[in-house]
């Protein structure tokens, strides 16, 4: 798909600029065409040589210099351009193309182009989450740019968090899938894309709750709803963050994928990523208590010893956790059952202030949990209801199907949802 691409690959002033060059060899290793444009702070942390060797062309890295344009000048370039990816786009960077400046030849080829831009942002987690950034990434965002990232996790900095910039081999598949979306016809319009420019945040599959270091608790979750959502989620334009507790199965590409054990580090997971997250939908069966003080050592058959007393403490309750938070975004739950599902669901629905719950029966062996097949019921309280404590309760219930139809179906109800709450 990235064959005859022209790729316009722009790094800025980050540490993650050296993870750009195995970018490179991707994409020209896949039969794109690709020109590398550098600012001067990134300049400062990989050279500009590394690049024109792995692209077999040389690097523009200055707009007044005219030499350089009696070449291929700025805007030959940015019309040259099938696509612009900036990685890393630093935070600096970030706000000049939100201030629609044009200071130096990156920010005059992103606003002399009309080609898609897309950036992977990189920086330390506080300068992510900075109110300032977080405005900038959705101003240019309405702008039509598309972010790729970023990922969460250990920063060269020594913090842990979200702003990582995504490995190259991730942002490759993504411009990989960019690239197939936009050479057809019909999948990139608002109709299909209702999810355009939006962040979903997804819990999925079981969580382990250990014991000692070799023994744990934990349920029967397969994770291939939470899953299948994620992908029908990328598909309306999404971009997801998945966080998943230990499952069998293959991430959907393309998701940012966060693995995780416990309740405890899926809450936390989920509050990382609540800053930038629209929808948060809550697919994970998570363990309601946990050991009190697992073990540090494997804990041993003591003999005579016939019974062993576990003690439990509750889990947080990470779906109401989201949707008590003053940043609360809209809020999906699951209401996995076994009996009087239907009622359950409503009480948890009011119970937790969520926005819909989708209520399964898990009692059901064709159905549920390991299943590839589903049958649910969504739930929401309907607007405009008489009295607000006991509001008239929207029902929606589609047949029985796979997971992946059925997912498709969900992501659409819950966006037609949260598309009129935003209005
Ligand atoms: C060692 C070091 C590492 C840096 N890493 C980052 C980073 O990862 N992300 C970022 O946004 N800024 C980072 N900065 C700050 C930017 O380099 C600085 O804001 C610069 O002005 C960016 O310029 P540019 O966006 O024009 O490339 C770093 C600075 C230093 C000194």
């Amino acid at each position: 798909m990235m064959q005859g691409c022209r790729v316009l690959l722009g790094l800025s002033g980050g540490i993650a600029a050296y993870k750009s060059a195995e970018l490179t060899r991707l994409l020209v290793k896949a039969g794109a065409e690709v020109r590398v444009v550098m600012t001067e702070g990134a300049q400062a942390f990989i050279a500009p040589l590394t690049f024109q060797a792995l692209s077999g062309n040389p690097v523009h890295t200055h707009l007044l210099d005219p030499e350089a344009e009696a070449g291929m000048g700025h805007i030959e370039l940015a019309k040259w351009a099938d696509l612009i990816i900036i990685a890393p786009a630093s935070a600096d960077l970030m706000a000049r193309l939100a201030a629609g400046m044009a200071d130096d030849l990156m920010t005059t080829l992103c606003l002399a182009t009309e080609a898609s831009v897309l950036l992977a942002p990189a920086m330390n987690q506080a300068m992510w989450r900075h109110p300032a950034t977080q405005k900038n990434a959705r101003t240019l965002q309405t702008y039509g740019y598309t972010l790729l990232g970023p990922d969460q996790g250990e920063q060269a900095c020594g913090d842990t968090g979200p702003g990582r910039m995504l490995e190259a081999s991730a942002i490759f598949a993504l411009l990989q899938s960019h690239r197939d979306e936009s050479s057809s016809p019909v999948s990139n319009t608002q109709t299909q894309k209702p999810l355009q420019g939006r962040t979903v945040t997804l819990t999925a599959g079981p969580t382990r709750e250990a014991v000692d270091p070799v023994r744990y608790i934990s349920n029967h979750s397969s994770g291939k709803m939470g899953y299948a959502l994620a992908e029908a989620a990328r598909d309306a334009g999404a971009r997801v963050n998945l966080i998943s507790g230990p499952v069998q199965i293959q991430a959907p590409e393309g998701v940012n994928l966060v693995q995780v054990n416990s309740a405890c580090d899926m809450l936390e997971a989920s509050l990382q990523h609540l800053p930038d997250t629209d929808i948060f939908i809550a697919a994970a069966a998570v363990a309601d208590y946990r050991p009190d003080n697992a073990a540090d050592q494997k804990m041993k058959k003591q003999p005579g010893q016939n019974e062993l007393v576990l003690r439990l403490v509750q889990n947080p309750d990470i779906v109401a956790t989201i949707a008590r938070h003053e940043q609360r975004p809209f809020t999906v739950g699951f209401a996995a059952e076994t009996q009087d599902v239907e009622n359950y669901a409503i009480s948890k629905l009011m119970r937790k202030n969520l926005d819909m719950i989708i209520a399964n029966d898990v009692s059901r062996s064709d159905i549920g949990f390991n299943s590839d097949q589903n049958a649910v019921t969504v739930l929401w309280k309907q607007a405009g209801s008489a009295d607000p404590a006991t509001p008239d309760i929207g029902r929606y219930q589609p047949d029985q199907a796979s997971k992946t139809t059925l997912a498709r179906q969900l992501i659409t109800q819950i966006s037609d949802h949260f598309l009129h709450s935003n209005t």
